[in-house]
């Protein structure tokens, strides 16, 4: 399963780079936004920048909702690197236009997927990648991760190229059970990427080790 960071923070894509276990990065609007990122000529100086930083897929939201538009500026997106993805939401005109962008050879990223079905438009579609969101369910009391095992059995059916991308990832929980479960992708932010380093024996081990030595040692 690969690993990529959600998020538009350059130090917290540094920080998970560093780690040696980042595969690529996903950005949305809300976190464009919550970086004081205004505008189309910073946006792509992001996009830019963290291209830069990250060897891998690096997934970069349309704003527009008609065909038209998303068409004009996902093809402006891949035009900034190689590694961009172009991110498309779930509706009738994203469809078209993941159905556009596949026929000329952009990747995409279909994001809001909440349902089997609008997963399986979005493989017909020809989508690189699907984004169930999981936390999101959750917090309207549906359970994500079933999404996440519906669509893994799905997909071990039909054969589908495209690559399931497990997103809206709260805690670390959700990373482990997205492994066993089978998504191709999670996408976190770096927080439950963190938590996974945690365990309380470790950290009482090392402190043993370390005062044994020390003892020792003197
Ligand atoms: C997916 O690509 C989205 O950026 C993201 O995972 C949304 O997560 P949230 O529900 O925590 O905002």
């Amino acid at each position: 399963m690969k690993f990529f960071i959600d998020t538009a923070n350059l130090d917290h894509i540094q920080e998970a780079n560093e780690m040696g276990i980042i595969d690529g990065v996903t950005t949305n609007p809300s976190l464009m936004a919550k970086e004081g990122i205004k505008g189309e000529k910073a946006a792509h100086k992001r996009y830019k920048d963290i291209c830069n930083l990250v060897n891998g897929d690096i997934s970069a939201e349309v704003i527009a909702t008609d065909f038209k538009g998303m068409i004009r500026e996902g093809e402006t997106l891949a035009a900034i690197d190689e590694k961009i993805v172009v991110k498309v939401p779930m509706i009738l005109d994203g469809l078209k236009a993941i159905k556009y962008f596949t026929g000329i050879g952009i990747r995409t990223n279909c994001t809001l997927v909440f349902s089997p079905g609008q997963a399986i438009l979005a493989c017909k579609a020809g989508a690189t990648y699907i984004s169930p969101f999981i936390g999101r369910l959750d917090d309207i009391g549906y359970d994500g991760m079933q999404l996440i095992v519906q669509l893994s059995g799905i997909f071990a059916v039909q054969g589908y190229e495209t690559q399931i991308l497990a997103a809206s990832i709260r805690n670390p929980i959700h990373i482990i059970k997205c492994a066993e479960a089978g998504a191709h992708v999670i996408t976190s932010p770096l927080e439950p990427i963190l938590a996974l380093l945690k365990h309380p024996l470790t950290d009482i081990g090392l402190e043993k080790f370390l005062a044994d030595h020390q003892k020792a040692n003197g």
